[in-house]
């Protein structure tokens, strides 16, 4: 059953009466996708512009002793070849990381994972390129490689960042949130400890449309246009200025139609930073753009957290601490991508959706020699690890203490009244209501027919699995007193301009890798100002033709930029009312506003329209003073806080005992993202959100073997699901909005992603109780199932 009576429901949303603004309306985006004509990189083609390839490292850790360009710089077709040694001249070889560290944009001295870049070739044509890749003659001394982060720091293990004066180990740092002490105390007089390994394996976010870029520098102006898959288009024109030392303003970064971002196009990739040395040495358009393999083996992974959790209870299941300590594997370079004062990024979010007396955790990050990165792969910075930490403690618990999984979150939910709620490690949560929205999947699902039903399959040797899931993410990232990246704080922008007839134009600095911002932006500002949606175009994507803002990813598009764009079409709609007044020659406070025009207080057929007053503004009416004439506003937008989602998930799978394979039969999500713009849009972000969380409880992991080769590299290895290992997805809603958000509106882009791995691998683990599981690791795949219901351990 899927909820759709969104008006009814959501006093947010307006009543069903009204023509504009929020509601299900189709996508304005979707007629060009449909038809073929967006406009990715790949699509670029400029004048005269050249093609690269990146010859990588066969090998995880060893020492550069040398390349000789010679007979690829021979090879027909082939303009340049650029190496380390090129780069060092160029002061271009190291480049910042979004995390404080550097990371080596070609290996100058030594290569540190399985595919790091070491060589990049022009050419005129791709195949010329990628055959003289072949003719690089380059010389390895192998170096011992660490790749299990738990040896990362044995002594006398090899050390990886040798290019750090006085490094002696692969440390990164320890950090810490709640308090230790007070926690421990609690565990110490605690009837019930439970504890347990929970690891979340490496990912790949595996957009469909791979990094790329189309770098054109201009050397007589010296301006710089680079076409970029970027999800954060200001935030790296700004590092490009810095890095390469070109005038920012001489910038111009364009992010085309992006497919698919889900934190993979955060970063800036060495083979962007290529591409414009590439261009700048040749002085023609030089286009990059990766395969699936370089993809899968070189940019940003996620997760790669081994967490050991534990909570403390009472006898009748009264949750009272949590604590953990986790070994974070953060690769060769430190390129995580989060704000700097949180360096697992939100991480201390576990406690989760639950009313502690006590919690702590503490991370430990490393050096390994695997691909760099540890991205918000379709969450809020951490957010995931965290809420799949507590999510299976809280399902060990509740099998400890023979509870209902569902009834014991219940139990110890924060309650309504305790909202804006403080926890344990320095949150505070904005609004929340969760028992309606756990009782509302439970409703859905039939929660104790399938109970009933899993009961007597057991009877019968059948292995039914049902898993509960509750969540509470914190997504919006962030107020800008405690938010920054490389110094850049997380605030964003929009511009309203009403064009004289009353068509708008809204002008974002967040940019949509497919969520449908051109459509829900565009709802945001009909909702505030009657315009209707198709007469307001949104623009983003473009540093010259948007203002300043850090981007999208964290699903803080809507908490933050959906702030600014309500903030600003209220800017313009106060702005109308004295151009409206001077129109009507009445006083600006002896109107009254309702949808798309402002009137006079108890003559509503004396008004004038959004249109008429924006005629009114480019035209001859006598202006009052200090009001210009136009109809247009800017804001930058700030958040007072992040936004707290939640939802209610519930898994049914069954496993087939002979192979071991997992099949999701049913899935129930409950989703609360505040007031909802477009239900539509948030079904899709939900349905696509919960695909990823079943491929990453069911197939998806990057895995190493001991010499640090990467067996993840392709889409034979790395597996994702399709149409057939989904099932019809069953979704619900309830809403709670936001209380200091313009509009109500909380992030809702990752939270399925987030929510629903836990609900599938308690269904597994669900169902594998017979056989005493009361853990298994992501991803559960037939063979270890099959293993866990055999009693036989896995393989290291
Ligand atoms: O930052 P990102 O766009 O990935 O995530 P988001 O802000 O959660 O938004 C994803 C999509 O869902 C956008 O098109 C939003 O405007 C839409 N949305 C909505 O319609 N209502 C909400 N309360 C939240 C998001």
């Amino acid at each position: 059953m899927t909820i759709t009576d969104e008006r009814a429901s959501n006093p947010a949303a307006g009543g069903a009466d009204r023509p504009i603004g929020y509601g299900r309306i189709q996508r304005k985006e979707d007629p060009r996708f449909i038809r073929g004509k967006g406009n990715y990189i790949d699509d670029i083609v400029l004048p005269g512009m050249l093609h690269s390839a990146i010859l990588r490292a066969p090998v995880a850790h060893a020492t550069l002793v040398s390349i000789d360009t010679t007979r690829a710089l021979a090879h027909p077709g082939v303009v340049a070849v650029i190496t380390g040694k090129d780069l060092l001249g160029l002061k271009l070889a190291w480049a910042p990381t979004l995390s404080a560290d550097v990371q080596a944009v070609l290996v100058t001295d030594k290569v540190r994972f399985q595919g790091q870049e070491v060589a990049f070739v022009v050419a005129n044509d791709r195949y010329a390129a990628r055959d003289a890749l072949e003719l690089i003659d380059v010389e390895y001394d192998v170096l011992p490689p660490v790749i299990d982060a738990r040896k990362a720091l044995d002594p006398g293990a090899p050390v990886i960042r040798t290019d750090i004066e006085g490094k002696t180990d692969n440390h990164i740092f320890d950090w810490e949130a709640g308090d230790a002490a007070e926690t421990d105390a609690v565990f110490a007089s605690a009837d019930v400890v439970i504890s347990q390994e929970i690891v979340y394996p490496r990912v790949h976010p595996a957009p469909m449309e791979t990094c790329g870029a189309v770098a054109d520098y201009e050397p007589i102006e010296g301006h710089l246009t680079l076409y970029e898959t970027t999800q954060a288009p200001h935030a790296h024109r700004t590092l490009f200025a810095i890095v390469a030392g070109i005038p920012e303003h001489k910038i111009r970064i364009v992010s085309p139609d992006i497919g698919g971002g889900f934190g993979n196009k955060v970063g800036i990739y060495p083979g962007y930073i290529l591409a414009v040395v590439g261009s700048i040495v040749t002085g023609k358009p030089v286009k990059w753009v990766e395969d699936r393999s370089e993809n899968l083996m070189s940019t940003s992974f996620a997760r790669d957290y081994i967490m050991q959790g534990e909570i403390a209870a009472t006898k009748d299941g009264t949750i009272l601490a949590l604590r953990t300590n986790v070994l974070a594997d953060h690769g060769a370079f430190n390129a995580t991508a989060q704000p700097t004062k949180y360096p697992a990024g939100f991480f201390h979010i576990f406690t989760g959706s639950y009313d502690l007396k006590a919690a702590h955790c503490k991370v430990t990050g490393v050096y390994t020699n695997k691909a760099p990165g540890g991205v918000a792969y379709a969450c809020s910075f951490r957010v995931t690890e965290a809420v799949y930490l507590v999510e299976r403690l809280v399902d060990i618990l509740a099998r400890k203490l023979e509870m209902d999984p569902a009834e014991l979150r219940i139990k110890n939910f924060i309650q309504p009244e305790q909202f804006p709620y403080k926890n344990k490690t320095g949150w505070e949560y904005d609004s929340g209501n969760y028992e309606p929205a756990m009782r509302l999947s439970m409703q859905i699902a039939g929660y104790e027919e399938l109970r009933r039903e899993q009961k007597e399959k057991r009877e019968r040797g059948e292995l039914m699995g049902i898993g509960v899931s509750f969540f509470t993410e914190t997504v919006g990232a962030g107020p800008r007193k405690h938010m920054d990246i490389v110094g850049l704080g997380m605030a964003d922008g929009a511009e309203l301009r009403v064009h004289p007839t009353g068509k708008a134009v809204v002008r974002l600095s967040v940019q949509s890798q497919g969520q449908g911002h051109e459509t829900t932006f565009a709802q945001i500002v009909a909702e505030e100002l009657g315009i209707p949606p198709e007469d307001i175009d949104v623009v983003h994507g473009d540093t010259d033709q948007t203002p300043f803002g850090l981007g999208t990813y964290g699903s803080r598009s809507t908490p933050v930029s959906g702030a600014a764009v309500a903030l600003v079409a209220r800017k313009v709609r106060d702005k109308a009312r004295f151009i409206a007044a001077a129109m009507l020659e009445t006083r600006p406070e002896d109107l009254e506003w309702e949808k798309g025009r402002w009137f006079v207080k108890g003559d509503p057929s004396i008004g004038k329209t959004i249109a008429e007053i924006s005629m009114g503004a480019h035209g001859t009416v006598e202006l009052p003073e200090g009001i210009d004439g136009n109809l247009d506003a800017e804001v930058t937008y700030d958040p007072p806080n992040l936004t707290f989602p939640f939802g209610a998930y519930i898994c049914v799978v069954d496993i087939d005992p002979g192979t071991g394979h997992v099949k999701v039969r049913r899935f129930i999500a409950v989703d609360d993202c505040g007031t909802r713009i477009n239900p539509m849009i948030i079904e899709g972000q939900v349905h696509g959100g919960l695909t990823d969380g079943v491929g990453m409880a069911l197939m998806e992991i990057i895995q190493f073997d001991e010499d640090g080769n990467n067996l993840g590299g392709s889409f034979m290895d790395y597996l994702i699901p399709t149409a057939m290992e989904v099932p019809n997805w069953e979704t619900g809603f309830t809403v709670t909005p936001s209380p200091h958000h313009p509009i109500g509106a909380k992030g809702v882009g990752e939270s399925a992603t987030v929510g629903s791995p836990p609900a599938v691998v308690n269904a597994v683990v669900d169902a594998l109780a017979p056989f005493g599981v009361v853990h298994m690791d992501m991803p559960c795949t037939p063979g270890r199932v099959w293993e866990a219901m055999q009693g036989r351990p896995r393989p290291p």
